[in-house]
This record gives structure tokens, C-alpha cells and sequence, in this order.
């Protein structure tokens, strides 16, 4: 008897600390205490709040809870209750604007914070402490059990974004708020809007109708963004969309209600082919352009740079440009309450500026010789155009080149180079290099995900740090992840795209730097994965394929491989056939024989495959030396 109830209490005690074992949440709070016991939520449970300001919250967690539970959960003003949120009447300094305490026990959950933004987030860290069925879209039957913990937690940067391209693809009122739904579950705070590009035009700007009427549409294509056939000159512009100056506002208000601010941009004097394909008249050329489909319009070289075969930029030189941007500006910041506006900036092509008298005579004018410096004279009147609306200028980091206006912000994308000259001449920087936070990129092997630029695995994502050596970190704003969609044609993919890299940056902008653990996070990640089957939810597996590269040593071919998850095996095989768990297992890198080899690798957890078959013939392995 005496045994068997040791046995029970030792069966208990493994039964308690595998419950602390299972939070898994991203991103990884400040400080954790785990406890033993757990509040179990039921259709009696009560939900309080105190401060009118936190009643929207309040009713936002019964609304989130009641939907899987089945339960009519009500949200009331009350001191206590089994969920309460309160703000609190002494402020916590640990916790600034947007951190919070949550400290939940066999008796229930108490969130406090000094604001609700805080409270907010503490919601979003209660929902994730429910089990996985808490994502469903219809009531399910579990223990709704909440395990006790202790947390406090507070954000490490305050500018957390994400940017969404909606020029390639056309995004509607109803994607582009289910997608800062989502952001917010993971603490981002800032929607980067990309609302015009070559291909699209998305915002209404009312004193001039023709950049939407015309330049929000253009003709149907499919296949390979960069290699789609030219418009032809009768064909119809069926395809695309915009949002009306009453969607933005309610678009607006919707972020605002979950904390999210949004930064607009409006991306000049480069990338402006829909602009023009409206108002032919703003570019130094007599080119008539479409809204572009997809086309092979320009000419990349190996250094970077480019040649543009069509003209896609505003003329610098030209007077009625700048009346054109006042008119647009004056519009976009009466929509947009974040203090700035984006201007874009990036890849402009200065070829036919070098070309055009008017812009000759302005850079005599100005004493130069360099057409560079016209970017930096057209940036310099945009601040001035945006002080007047009460706007600050934020570009992307080629607004280096030519000279940075003197209030201008940086946001550092071709490497961190940018943001670090911009943050020792004392400006403000937004990190999001392209080589952690380009969410467009290739995110497993460019055989079996579409290649597209260039190749960033979560892994690499995770290990970013926004800070570099050398730079003071109040300059550092934060950073962000973009999500540039030339190759997303749908909301689904966006979401494939999307995470779980953006639950790698979340970790990034939002975690102290000392709690950063990739095997830690990476475990977390697939409770997530399971999380999002519940809620019907892409995302990318790519973690689970095998990395495959190669070396030459003394002449010879050597594979080498890893895996990003730490507990996978990878067999393969070099004979063209199949491999499977009883193929040679690889522990280190392999010279591989001469001949016509192709390798094989597939990887396995706990002896069921797992992730893609990854097939690589020499030639493709070759190509790999140097990866
Ligand atoms: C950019 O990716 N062109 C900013």
C-alpha cells in the first residue's frame, strides 16, 4: 500500500513537472516562474476588468475564448474575477508602455500593466498558455487548462514590424486585417503598408483620381514574376485593386484597437511605374508605360546594380512632381496618425536623368556633377513637403546616397551597413536587412521551394541581432520582417512565407538578448506549427529539410549537411535510389566518389520520415561549393 502511493505521488510529481515543461511561448517572455497546478476554465469562469480603458481587451479575450469553448463568457468591470485585467494605478517602471505582469494560479489569472497596449499583450500570452485547441474555429471539448506561472514581461525594441507588399499582390480589406491579427499574437506593434510599386497603385488619393482609376490595375498574367510576357497595347487591365479612403481608415482603426500603429509608404521617385502609367507626364521621358505585370524590365548585374529598360521614376527636376507629392502627401497624412510617412527611395535608376536637359540644368544648379545628388535634392524637398503635413521622412537606406536630409529615419535593408552610417551621424534606424528579415526569400532548399533572390532559413532569421557592435542602441528603433510579394500570389502563401520566420523575429525585436535559444525556440516553434493546423493556418516546414551543400577539398566533391532542428537524422543515398532509415546516416561531411552520382537525403525523427526528399545531382552539388 505504502509503495503504491509513493509510486502514485512520484507518478503525480512527473505528471506536475511535465505540465511546466509545456508552455510554449513565442516570444519568449522577460521572466517565467513556473509553479505546480494549473486553473482550469470552465463555463462558470468570470472575466473582469478595471478601468473603463481595458474593457475593449476584455471583451476581446472573451470573444477569443468563446469561440473554441463553446462557453458565453461576458466581460464585466469587477475587482475579481477568474481573468482579470487591470491597469495598474502606480505604474511598474520594469514595464514601461507595453509590458505587463501575469500571474496565473489554481484560482484563476490577473493581468496587470501600466497601459493597455500591455494588457493586450499579456492577453495574447494567456491564449497561448491555453492548449492548441483554443485556435479552433468551432467549439471543441478539451480541459481548458492554464498552467500556473509568474510572468513579467516587457519588450526589448519598440518598433516591431511587419511589411506587406500589397502592390505585387493585391490584398483585400478583409487579408490585410486578418493578417495584423495574427502579427499581433506574436507583439508586433508596427504594419509597414507598401501601398505603390511598379505594379500597383493601392490608395485612393482623391485629388488625383487617375492613380487609381488606371494605376491600380493592370492585365492578367501568371508564372514567374520577372519573365511574364509585355502588355500588349489593346489588352484590358482586369487585375488588382485598391482601397478607398474610407477602407484605410477603418483598416486604421482596426490595427489601432490591437495596438498596431501603421506606417504608410508611398515609394519615390523610383518604383513609381503605376504612377506613371497614370500621369505619363511626371517622368522625363516620353515613354508610355502600363501598370506592370510581372516583365523582365530591367537589367541586374552581378555588383547589384541595374539598368532599367522602361522608365519607372519621377522626374527630379520638374516642378509639377513636387505639386504631384504635395497633393499625395497632404492625403496620406491625414489618414495615417504614426508620426511617419515611408517614401520609399530604394532601386532608383538615374539612367535617364543623366539623359534629360532638365535634369542636367538642375544639377548645374546645384553645383554637381553626380545624378546621385538629384535623389538627395528630391528627398530633401519631400522632408520639407512632410514637416508641412507634421510628418517625419523614413526611407529605405539608399537615401544615404546623395545626402540625408537632416530629420530623415533609416530603414537599414541591404545588410545593416546602412543603419550603422545613419546611426553614428545620429539618425534613427529601422534594421530589417535583407540577409535576416527578407521573408520573400527562399526558406528551405531552392529545389523544392521556389527560388526567389535569394536564401534565408528561420535558423538565420532567429540569429539575427539588431544591435551591431560599435552602434549606439538608442539610435536602433527596432527592426521589422518584409514580406515582398512578387512570388506570393495569395493570402495563403503570404502566411507560408510568413511564419514561422516572423515568430523567429518576434523573438528578435521583442526577447532580451540573453534569453535568445535557438533549440529552446525551435521547440516552441513546433507547438506552434501544431497551433496553426488547429486554426487551418500555412506556414513553412522548411525546417525540416536537410541543408545540402558542398566543398572541394584537393579537387574532390564533399557533401556536406545539417539539419536546423537538432534532433533529426539524415540518411542518404548516392546511387540513384530511394534512401530510407537503413541508408548510410550522415555524421560528416562525405567525399564522394567520382562518376555520375546524384545524392539523396532524407531526413527522419524517431524513425518516421520527416520533410522533403532532397535530390541533388553533381552538377547542382558543384554549384553548392561556397554556399
Ligand atoms: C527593397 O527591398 N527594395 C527595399
Amino acid at each position: 500500500m505504502k509503495n503504491t502511493l509513493i509510486l502514485m505521488l512520484a507518478l503525480f510529481t512527473n505528471l506536475l513537472l511535465a505540465q511546466k515543461m509545456q508552455l510554449n511561448l513565442i516570444p519568449q517572455p522577460a521572466e517565467i516562474q513556473e509553479f505546480a497546478g494549473s486553473f482550469a476554465l470552465t463555463r462558470t469562469a468570470t472575466i473582469g476588468y478595471v478601468g473603463a480603458d481595458a474593457k475593449p481587451v476584455a471583451e476581446m479575450l472573451a470573444e477569443k475564448l468563446n469561440v473554441p469553448t463553446g462557453y458565453t463568457l461576458v466581460a464585466k468591470p469587477a475587482r475579481n474575477a477568474n481573468l482579470l485585467l487591470s491597469v495598474n494605478t502606480t505604474p511598474n517602471a520594469k514595464l514601461g508602455e507595453e509590458g505587463y505582469t501575469l500571474e496565473a494560479s489554481t484560482n484563476g489569472v490577473i493581468i496587470s500593466a501600466n497601459e493597455v497596449a500591455g494588457l493586450f499583450y499579456g492577453v495574447q500570452t494567456l491564449l497561448q498558455l491555453l492548449p492548441k485547441e483554443i485556435e479552433s474555429a468551432k467549439a471543441t471539448s478539451v480541459n481548458w487548462n492554464i498552467p500556473a506561472v509568474h510572468i513579467t514581461d516587457y519588450p526589448r525594441f519598440g518598433w516591431r514590424g511587419l511589411m506587406l507588399d500589397v502592390s505585387r499582390h493585391f490584398f483585400t480589406k478583409e487579408e490585410v486585417k486578418k493578417y495584423i491579427d495574427d502579427m499581433v499574437r506574436y507583439k508586433y506593434n508596427t504594419f509597414h503598408w507598401h501601398l505603390t510599386d511598379d505594379n500597383g497603385w493601392r490608395i485612393e488619393i482623391k485629388s488625383l483620381p487617375k492613380l487609381t482609376e488606371v494605376g491600380a490595375w493592370r492585365v492578367e498574367r501568371h508564372g514567374h514574376f520577372g519573365d511574364r510576357d509585355d502588355v500588349r497595347p489593346d489588352e484590358k487591365s482586369t487585375v488588382g485593386g485598391y482601397y478607398t479612403q474610407d477602407d484605410i481608415r477603418e483598416i486604421v482603426k482596426y490595427a489601432a484597437e490591437r495596438h498596431v500603429t501603421i506606417v504608410p509608404e508611398i515609394d519615390v521617385p523610383g518604383h513609381s511605374m503605376a504612377a506613371l502609367a497614370a500621369y505619363p507626364e511626371l517622368s522625363c521621358t516620353d515613354q508610355k508605360v502600363f501598370v506592370d505585370p510581372g516583365t523582365n524590365f530591367a537589367d541586374w548585374y552581378d555588383n547589384g546594380t541595374f539598368k532599367m529598360k522602361v522608365e519607372n521614376t519621377l522626374n527630379p527636376s520638374d516642378e509639377k512632381v513636387y505639386e504631384f507629392l504635395d497633393k499625395v502627401f497632404t492625403e496620406v497624412a491625414q489618414l495615417f496618425p504614426n508620426p511617419y510617412i515611408h517614401v520609399g527611395g530604394d532601386e532608383c535608376y538615374k539612367g535617364y536623368w543623366k539623359e534629360d536637359p532638365g535634369c542636367q540644368a538642375l544639377m548645374k544648379q546645384l553645383g554637381t556633377h553626380h545624378v546621385e545628388d538629384l535623389q538627395g535634392y528630391f528627398m530633401g524637398r519631400l522632408e520639407k513637403i512632410l514637416a508641412t503635413k507634421g510628418k517625419k521622412l523614413l526611407g529605405w537606406d539608399e537615401i544615404l546616397e546623395g545626402g540625408l536630409s537632416p530629420g530623415a529615419t533609416v530603414m537599414s535593408w541591404r545588410g545593416v551597413k546602412g543603419g550603422i552610417e545613419a546611426a553614428q551621424m545620429g539618425h534613427e534606424v529601422v534594421m530589417t536587412p535583407t540577409t535576416f528579415a527578407y521573408l520573400d526569400y527562399t526558406q528551405g532548399d531552392p529545389t523544392v521551394d521556389p527560388p526567389i533572390y535569394a536564401r534565408l532559413r528561420c535558423q538565420k532569421s532567429y540569429s539575427f541581432e539588431p544591435v551591431p557592435d560599435g552602434v549606439d542602441a538608442k539610435y536602433i528603433l527596432g527592426g521589422q520582417g518584409n514580406l515582398w510579394t512578387e512570388q506570393v500570389p495569395d493570402q495563403r502563401y503570404a502566411y507560408y512565407m510568413t511564419y514561422p520566420r516572423a515568430w523567429a523575429l518576434s523573438e528578435v525585436y521583442w526577447s532580451q538578448k540573453k534569453d535568445k535559444n535557438w533549440d529552446s525556440f525551435s521547440k516552441r516553434m513546433e507547438a506552434h506549427f501544431q497551433r496553426s493546423d488547429v486554426a487551418g493556418k500555412n506556414y513553412s516546414k522548411a525546417v525540416y529539410d536537410p541543408i545540402v551543400t558542398a566543398e572541394k577539398e584537393a579537387g574532390e566533391l564533399v557533401l556536406v549537411m545539417a539539419s536546423e532542428i537538432p534532433d533529426l537524422d539524415l540518411y542518404y543515398t548516392i546511387d540513384d535510389i530511394m534512401p530510407d532509415n537503413f541508408s548510410p546516416k550522415y555524421s560528416a561531411p562525405v567525399t564522394l566518389p567520382e562518376g555520375p552520382i546524384t545524392v539523396r537525403v532524407q531526413a527522419y525523427r524517431n524513425g518516421a520520415p520527416i520533410g522533403h526528399l532532397i535530390t541533388l545531382k553533381r552538377q547542382e552539388l558543384e554549384e553548392r561549393v561556397g554556399w
